[in-house]
């Protein structure tokens, strides 16, 4: 593949660690577009500690169209987002959407015209440790899944030779609702009991975690994912296997007092279970007090 100009908006865990991975291998034009001006990122990986320059750019008004962008804002700031998507994204840009939640393609729509949008499914931990720092964790055999289509595996091109992989899944849309589903748990029971990863293994949080589940996996079946009978238990087993002091992203966000994630989540399941007539009382409680929390500053 020739040389990219590659713009990265939102500078934290993932963004952050996508604008350093690509900018260290060397093989494209990285752009950084953060809320905040930044010289360079000190990137911690697998292999040790790169400090990486970076070129930045303050103000979406001074941007112009780019080979590719790829969106890594929390899902809620997308909107706030759009001022880079509309001066970035031009009539030969492809927009790679690194965010969780399902609907990316939908979510970024109104800003970037006919672009094609890649959905990102993001595997990897991308960790802001401090100010200017992001740390890379591997955490499953991939570190990110897209769709295998001609636009995924352009994206799976883009990466190449850098510290960080994308996989074309071909049950791309099956991967998208597991990791939805183990987000519908993990991130609403941490963040509303205000504790890490270990509350997971109190029975009676895992009863109602499964329950939630359940509601869920009834969802994403009415929407055509092929989820298996006993999907529910083997998610919940998925994260018995996470460490038991590792937060979770609306964990930080709660114990920091910053917006939740809970829209494209929780809420996500909610509508959807609405659309198709399927109750998701468990969720859309969980959706409730998620609001309430996010509201009031974590
Ligand atoms: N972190 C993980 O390990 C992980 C793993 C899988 C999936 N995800 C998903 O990946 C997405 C990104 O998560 P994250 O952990 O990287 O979040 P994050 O650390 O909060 O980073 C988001 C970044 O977006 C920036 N931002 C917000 N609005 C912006 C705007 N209008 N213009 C430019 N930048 C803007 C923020 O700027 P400030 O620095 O000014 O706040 C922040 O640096 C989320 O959907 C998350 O659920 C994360």
């Amino acid at each position: 593949m020739k040389p990219q100009t590659v713009a990265v908006i939102g500078l934290g865990g993932i963004g952050g660690v996508a604008a350093a991975a690509l900018q260290l291998a060397g093989r494209h034009d990285v752009l950084a577009c953060p809320r905040r001006p930044l010289a360079g990122l000190t990137f911690q990986h697998p292999g040790g500690t790169a400090e990486i320059p970076l070129r930045c750019l303050a103000d979406p008004d001074a941007a112009t169209p780019a080979d590719w962008v790829l969106l890594c804002t929390k899902t809620q700031d997308t909107p706030a987002a759009g001022a880079w998507l509309r001066r970035l994204a031009g009539p030969a840009t492809r927009v790679a959407v690194l965010q969780n939640g399902l609907g990316h393609a939908d979510r970024v729509r109104p800003f970037v015209g006919d672009a094609p949008v890649v959905p990102v499914i993001v595997y990897y931990n991308g960790e802001r440790t401090a100010p200017g720092s992001v740390r890379l964790r591997r955490v499953a055999g991939h570190d990110m899944a897209v769709p295998d289509d001609a636009h995924g595996h352009a994206f799976a091109a883009l990466l190449e030779g850098s510290m960080i992989g994308a996989h074309p899944a071909p049950d791309f849309a099956l991967l998208a609702w597991r990791k939805l589903l183990i987000n519908i748990a993990v991130n609403p029971l941490t963040a509303i009991t205000r504790q890490r990863q270990r509350v997971l293994r109190r029975p009676d949080i895992r009863a109602l975690g499964l329950a939630m589940l359940e509601e869920a996996v009834a969802v994403g079946r009415a929407e055509g994912a092929a989820l298996r009978p006993d999907e529910a238990t083997a998610i919940w087993a998925t994260l018995m296997t996470y460490p038991e002091e590792a937060g979770t992203s609306m964990y930080h966000d709660t114990m920091a007092g910053r917006p939740l994630e809970a829209e494209a989540l929780t809420g996500y399941v909610v509508a959807a279970g609405e659309r198709h007539g399927i109750p998701t009382p468990l969720n859309a409680m969980m959706l409730t007090l998620l609001r309430a929390v996010g509201d009031a500053g974590g």
